[in-house]
């Protein structure tokens, strides 16, 4: 409980009425939660910093558009009590006159808790729009989260995970959205308290949503990376396939398979934009087989990045020679077994994989000039889970998949399961306690994600609806959670970015302003707001479907109706028989 003692004790500062006003060390200061406000926490006031930025332009981004925004940088550590350590905080205050009762608490990707302080990351998406917007650095001292997850070989550093996995965000929240009321002398007003992020930084939101379902008033998440060992541990899925088959392809036939997916089942939706916005109805009419025998090419490459990378990924591509063939028998195999996801030996389902149409960045194979051929290489996401978060060894990856088979697989995704279940897993389908407060959750996912399973989304979804509205109908409950969860798939979008390969498809970049609407003003995202960011249809406005409604064009492609089709819903739903507890 915020006393309101502690509130006029720090404001003891002069009503403010301009950015220079805010915007001096000594006006923080005092404006600084009141020791005791918050359990074990206390303020290092004398760490407070302050800058004041004048009339920035801020390029448009993925997540939110080009504006001019003034703002005061504040930045203080704050300690544990007891555990003398420092965590590092980061906030963008806009001018009074802009200040719009809103709160913005941003997460990060891959393994760092944050997108850096910087104009391109994370913090002018919510200044635009009068909020106060934070970071923290989770107390890793600016390190990623790996490099600071063991203490020693064989010894966790148990807090950092902790910090990482929840703490470190709702923290940086309650303290910002504290100091947030002093310096703009708030009041009985109300501050509302949004999160927006992606990919690492989706399951840093659902975090919250999970366990401080009453702290927020609108939750943004984007392709989250939750269920975390299943999500890390998968990404080695496609290696120990090709082990599996022996059979390791030149990167360029998966190039060509994809190339061709895209083509045929781009118009499946009914629009020829070169976007795929109906991967089920891939799944379901797309013959693969038909793909035997067709010729591919691709030039010599000195190296880089591939095709489409995901944003959580750490690997580039090394140099590779032309390649000149033709697609085999055993590539149409390889993506057929890829894409009905993990299945142990027994036949049960332990895990799922991307949709048709996705890149195959994870199925990368390393070129041999000695021997003019292609064999294994380990995805570094991966391979660094297992070695480092399950062997507990401080190794960046594995050194070798010997004797590694599915039902390895499997048993590493239990293992993963059981020691991070209440840190990293994130996928309690639980959400009573954000829905009685009143909270709203905008999910969103692209359909064409290289790096996190589109349908890992949809499971989640299906989890949270059978758990708490179980008796229902599909459609009684999918409107009931619509009321405060809504799931949006974009076409052809990739992992929290637009997709070079797909570059016609819609991006929902003005997440924030349609949440803010929502919650504020009770406006429900029926379909959710988006843009057409490059390509030839630059600028075009499109609406995303809310699952489990799915887009179909009419009309040669002019006109858009979001429908329910139970064959094309039926491809998205496993049934995770591989274990023995539910896999939510
Ligand atoms: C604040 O914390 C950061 C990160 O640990 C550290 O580098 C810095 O020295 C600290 N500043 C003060 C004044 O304690
Ligand atoms: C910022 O821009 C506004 C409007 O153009 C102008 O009035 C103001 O002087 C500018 N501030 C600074 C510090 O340049
Ligand atoms: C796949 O399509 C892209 C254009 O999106 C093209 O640049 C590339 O060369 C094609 N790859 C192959 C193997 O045909
Ligand atoms: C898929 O295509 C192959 C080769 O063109 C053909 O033999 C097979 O019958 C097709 N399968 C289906 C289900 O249409
Ligand atoms: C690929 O190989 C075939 C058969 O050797 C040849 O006819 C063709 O010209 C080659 N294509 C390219 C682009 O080199
Ligand atoms: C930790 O273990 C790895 C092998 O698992 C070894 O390479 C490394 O040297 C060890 N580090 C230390 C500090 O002992
Ligand atoms: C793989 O299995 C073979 C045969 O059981 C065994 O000889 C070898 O040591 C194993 N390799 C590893 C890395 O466990
Ligand atoms: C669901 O149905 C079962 C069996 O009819 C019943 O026992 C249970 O109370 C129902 N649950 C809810 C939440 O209505
Ligand atoms: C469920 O809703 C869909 C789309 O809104 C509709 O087409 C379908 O008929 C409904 N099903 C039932 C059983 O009411
Ligand atoms: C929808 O997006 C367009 C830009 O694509 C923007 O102009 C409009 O304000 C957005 N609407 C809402 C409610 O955010
Ligand atoms: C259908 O749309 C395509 C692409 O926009 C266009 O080229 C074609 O002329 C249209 N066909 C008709 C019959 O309008």
């Amino acid at each position: 409980m915020k006393s309101l003692l502690a509130l006029t004790t720090a404001m003891g500062a002069a009503h403010a009425s301009s950015l220079v006003d805010i915007c001096t060390d000594a006006y923080i200061k005092a404006a600084l939660p009141a020791e005791d406000t918050f359990q074990g926490i206390s303020m290092i006031s004398g760490s407070v910093s302050t800058v004041l930025h004048s009339n920035v332009s801020i390029s448009s981004s993925n997540f939110f558009p080009t504006a001019t925004i003034s703002y005061c940088d504040v930045t203080f550590n704050y300690t544990h009590i007891g555990r003398n350590d420092r965590v590092a905080l980061t906030y963008w205050l806009p001018a009074p006159a802009d200040f719009q009762n809103r709160f913005l608490t941003t997460g990060g990707e891959a393994y760092e808790i944050n997108e850096g302080s910087g104009t391109s990351g994370s913090l002018p998406g919510g200044v635009m729009y009068g909020a106060v917007s934070g970071l923290t650095d989770g107390g890793f001292n600016g390190q990623s989260f790996d490099d600071v997850f063991l203490l020693a070989n064989d010894t966790v550093d148990w807090q950092n995970t902790f910090m990482f996995g929840y703490q470190g965000i709702h923290e940086m929240m309650e303290i910002g959205r504290e100091l947030t009321r002093n310096v703009y002398n708030t009041g009985e007003d109300k501050v509302y308290t949004y999160y927006q992020s992606c990919s690492e930084g989706g399951r840093e939101g659902w975090s919250q949503a999970q366990r401080y379902g009453f702290d927020y008033d609108g939750i943004i998440v984007g392709a989250p990376a939750f269920r975390f060992a299943h999500q890390q541990i998968n990404h080695l899925v496609p290696n120990v396939v090709t082990q599996t088959m022996n059979y390791y392809p030149p990167p360029c036939e998966l190039e060509v398979i994809v190339n061709a997916t895209i083509a045929a089942c781009d118009p499946l939706d009914g629009r020829a934009d070169g976007v795929i916005a109906r991967s089920d109805l891939c799944k379901l009419h797309f013959n693969l087989t038909s793909l035997i025998g067709a010729p591919y090419y691709c030039a010599a490459s000195s190296g880089g990045s591939g095709l489409g990378l995901g944003f959580s990924k750490r690997q580039s591509m090394g140099a590779t020679p032309a390649q000149n063939g033709t697609v085999t028998a055993e590539a149409v195999q390889l993506v057929q077994t890829l894409l009905a996801g993990l299945k142990d030996s027994q036949g049960r389902q332990a895990y799922l994989y991307y949709q048709p149409g996705a890149d195959f960045d994870d199925v990368e194979t390393t070129y041999d000039s000695q021997t003019d051929s292609w064999s294994l290489s380990i995805d570094g996401n991966g391979g660094e889970f297992v070695a480092r978060f399950l062997n507990l060894q401080d190794v960046s990856s594995l050194s070798s998949l010997d004797n590694v088979t599915y039902d390895t697989i499997r048993d590493w995704m239990q293992l993963g399961w059981t020691m991070y279940e209440d840190t990293l897993m994130t996928h309690n389908p639980d959400l009573s306690v954000l829905q009685q407060a009143g909270g709203k959750i905008l999910h969103f996912h692209g359909e064409q994600d290289p790096s996190v399973p589109t349908a890992s989304s949809v499971h989640y979804y299906e989890a949270v609806r059978k758990i708490m509205f179980p008796n229902e109908t599909l459609n009684t409950s999918a409107a009931a959670l619509g009321e405060f969860y809504r799931l949006y798939l974009v076409p052809g979008m990739a992992h929290c970015g637009t997709n070079s390969e797909q570059p016609n498809g819609p991006f929902p970049q003005t997440n924030m302003a349609v949440m803010i609407d929502w919650v504020e003003n009770g406006v429900v995202p029926v379909t959710l707001n988006s843009t057409v960011l490059q390509g030839d249809n630059e600028g075009e406005h499109q609406q995303i479907c809310a699952w489990p409604l799915r887009p179909l064009w009419s009309n040669n492609g002019t006109t858009m109706n979001c429908v329910f089709d139970q064959a094309s819903y039926d491809t998205w739903i496993y049934d995770f028989d591989a274990y023995k507890l539910p896999l939510y």
